[in-house]
Formats: C-alpha cells, sequence, structure tokens
C-alpha cells in the first residue's frame, strides 16, 4: 500500500520508527514531515496528509503527535478522512474491520514503540468487514460530509 506519514515534534522519533518499520513490511512510504527541527503545529500536517489520503494519492495516512488527540481532530475535519485514534490492537483491527478508517493517529507520550508496531501492523493488515450494517453506516457519515458542505 501507499502510506502517508506526518507528524508533529511530540511524534516525530516514533514516526521515524514506524516509518521504517512499514517500508519493512512492503509497504511505499511517504514522509510529510513535521516536528523534526523544533515545535511545529500538528494540524498543517494532519491536513496535508488527510487530504491527500481523500484525494485517493494514499492507500492510507498515519499521524502522530503527543497524544494523537489533536491529529484525529484535525484530520476528522476533512471530507472523505475516517481517522481512527487507537492506542492498542483491538480497536486498531475494529478501526478496520466496522470502520473502514483510512488514518491511523497515534500519541508516542501515550504508547512505547513496541506496541505502536504492533498497532501499526494490525492497522495495515486487516481488511474492511464489508458488513452491510457497517457500509449503511459510513454511507450515511458521507452523506453528512455531503451535506455539511451545502
Ligand atoms: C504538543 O505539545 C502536543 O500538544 C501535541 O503533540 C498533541 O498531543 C496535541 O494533541
Amino acid at each position: 500500500m501507499r502510506i502517508a506519514f506526518g507528524s508533529d515534534h511530540a511524534g516525530a522519533s516514533l514516526k521515524a520508527e514506524l516509518l521504517a518499520y512499514a517500508q519493512e513490511l512492503g509497504h511505499e512510504v511517504s514522509d510529510f514531515g513535521g516536528g523534526e527541527d523544533g515545535p511545529v503545529d500538528y494540524p498543517v500536517y494532519a491536513f496535508a496528509v488527510a487530504k491527500a489520503v481523500a484525494r485517493g494519492e494514499y492507500d492510507r495516512g498515519i499521524l502522530i503527535c503527543g497524544t494523537g488527540l489533536g491529529m484525529s481532530i484535525a484530520a476528522n475535519k476533512v471530507p472523505g478522512v475516517r481517522a481512527a485514534l487507537c492506542h492498542e490492537c483491538y480497536t486498531a483491527r475494529m478501526s478496520r474491520e466496522h470502520n473502514d478508517a483510512n488514518i491511523l493517529c497515534l500519541g508516542q507520550r501515550v504508547l512505547g514503540p513496541g506496541l505502536a508496531r504492533e498497532v501499526l501492523r494490525v492497522f495495515l493488515s486487516t481488511p474492511f468487514s464489508q458488513g452491510a450494517s457497517h457500509v449503511r453506516r459510513l454511507a450515511m457519515i458521507s452523506a453528512e460530509e455531503g451535506a455539511a458542505l451545502r
């Protein structure tokens, strides 16, 4: 898969580690940057990655800040994005099976690198279930996004 990574200063070192891990897993990765040289504002990187995913240029996005909260709040403002904040594997799996999440948000100050790698691996390897009820609910979200723009 094509995966876009972004971070702020509080997520830059975990981003570097996970980017290398995603490459090891065989994915094509791009680094949208963020925070390598000091404090930056997370919305800049959240919007850049989220828009690239929404445009279909990437299959998934990974956004990392201190808690993952700012990244998830910002990314979910972009129509077509379903960003999931996951700090353990069950939620990561369900974010894919039930919610067809296309962006994973993580907090570098919340989880260690070993768990982060596992959460990433589960997020990247779990397919959407395609269940009718889940498809219907996601369509409701898409419809609301369209309505909100009018
Ligand atoms: C930066 O200190 C921190 O606020 C940011 O990385 C993030 O956790 C915000 O949600």
